[in-house]
């Protein structure tokens, strides 16, 4: 991996500079967790409908001569897609690109983290939202929580940078809260706990969604007494804090209050190649389309700055201007 020092001919009309791609390599999963998708799944795509791996390979290239520097590979699940490995060795040497992460939910991760180092591919977030083996099963219809802790106390024992993502979910995963910041006493981990989106297939969401960023926090305090906040990191997801003599941290990622739009920094292709310049808009362009049809680097470099000119100011604007309101898509097919 090279490092470039900070430009970008990504900018969006609000002065954001733009320099992180999340790119789904799948829309299919393992498993079913509550908060993603419906019970028997979702309508998966035809092979032919993702992009492949040369497609993405062409598309980070031309975004790193834009000025994207980081790449986080999401799903779906990516350890599900044949192949995976290869494709992140050829990802992390592209020009530019300084950082690659992964997000999974860590069933298959286990056995690739010794290639992964190799790749030098050192930051993995971990999606466990309980550490309790009934209600593991209960959120994500699968009984794998054994392999999903075992690939947590993996990554932490090979020294990865780990960060694990905990959907907080009424009625399913109150009482998880507070063990799962006793994680960080000993470990230097760092858990976050994310408001839950209306990103699940098709179920309702809450009218008043109750565990928001405060409710949690609160929720922490009352356990642990104050918290020590850490600076906050522009274009970063979480607000991140600290307990008195604890090796690792937590975070709180106010996903549906949308807290932290102003520092965005990201765009997100998906499964089937649409470029979306906000989680909650219904996509900005269709680079698969102009992938397939002859168009040259410069062509799609420029189609591409022009959808990033047009990024909504935060998620509230998007989500209120797509066409198709509300949201309800399932995660897996934008790849969170
Ligand atoms: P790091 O850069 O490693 O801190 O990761 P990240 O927080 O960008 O990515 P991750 O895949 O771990 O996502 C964590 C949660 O934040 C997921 O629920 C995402 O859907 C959510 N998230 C990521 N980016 C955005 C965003 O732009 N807007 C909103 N509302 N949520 C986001
Ligand atoms: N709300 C909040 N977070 C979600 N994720 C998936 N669906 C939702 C949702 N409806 C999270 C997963 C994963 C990350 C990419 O997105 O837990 O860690
Ligand atoms: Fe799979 Fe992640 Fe969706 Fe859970 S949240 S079903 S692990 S894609």
């Amino acid at each position: 991996m090279h490092l470039i020092i900070g430009f970008s001919l990504l900018k969006d009309s609000f002065g954001r500079v733009i320099n992180y791609v999340r790119i789904a390599v799948t829309d299919r999963c393992n498993l079913r967790c509550f908060y993603c998708m419906p019970e028997h799944g979702n309508i998966w795509l035809n092979r032919s409908d993702l992009l492949s791996y040369e497609e993405i390979l062409r598309l980070t290239n031309i975004l790193g001569r834009l000025g994207v520097q980081k790449v986080k590979i999401t799903g779906g699940e990516p350890f599900v897609r044949k192949d995976l490995m290869p494709f992140l060795s050829e990802l992390t040497q592209i020009q530019g690109i300084s950082n690659v992460g992964i997000t999974t939910n860590g069933v298959f991760t286990e056995q690739h983290l010794d290639g992964l180092q190799k790749m030098g591919i050192n930051s993995i977030n971990l999606s466990l939202d309980t550490l309790d083996k009934a209600r593991f099963h209960e959120i994500t219809l699968r009984d794998e929580f054994d392999a999903v802790f075992s690939t947590y106390k993996a990554l932490i024992d090979k020294d990865f940078k780990v960060k694990v993502n905990c959907v907080v979910m009424e009625q399913k995963n109150i009482a998880d809260i507070i063990p799962m910041v006793e994680l960080t006493r000993h470990s230097n981990v760092s858990i976050r706990f994310i408001e839950e989106m209306p990103f699940n297939g098709g179920k309702e969401h809450y009218e008043h969604l109750e565990w928001n960023h405060t409710k949690i926090l609160k929720h922490i305090e009352d356990h642990f007494g104050a918290v020590t906040p850490l600076p906050f990191e522009p274009s970063s997801t979480s607000y991140n804090f600290k307990i008195a003599g604890f090796k690792g941290s937590f975070g709180i990622i106010a996903a549906y209050s949308r807290t932290f739009c102003g520092t965005c920094n990201r765009i997100r292709i998906t499964p089937q190649g649409q470029l979306k310049t906000c989680l909650y808009d219904s996509g900005a362009l269709d680079v698969r389309a102009l992938l397939r049809d002859g168009s040259t680097d410069e062509i799609i470099s420029i189609a591409i700055q022009q959808a990033v000119g047009k990024k909504a100011k935060d998620g509230i604007v998007a989500e209120n201007t797509r066409h198709n309101h509300p949201v309800h898509e399932s995660m897996a097919t934008i790849g969170g």
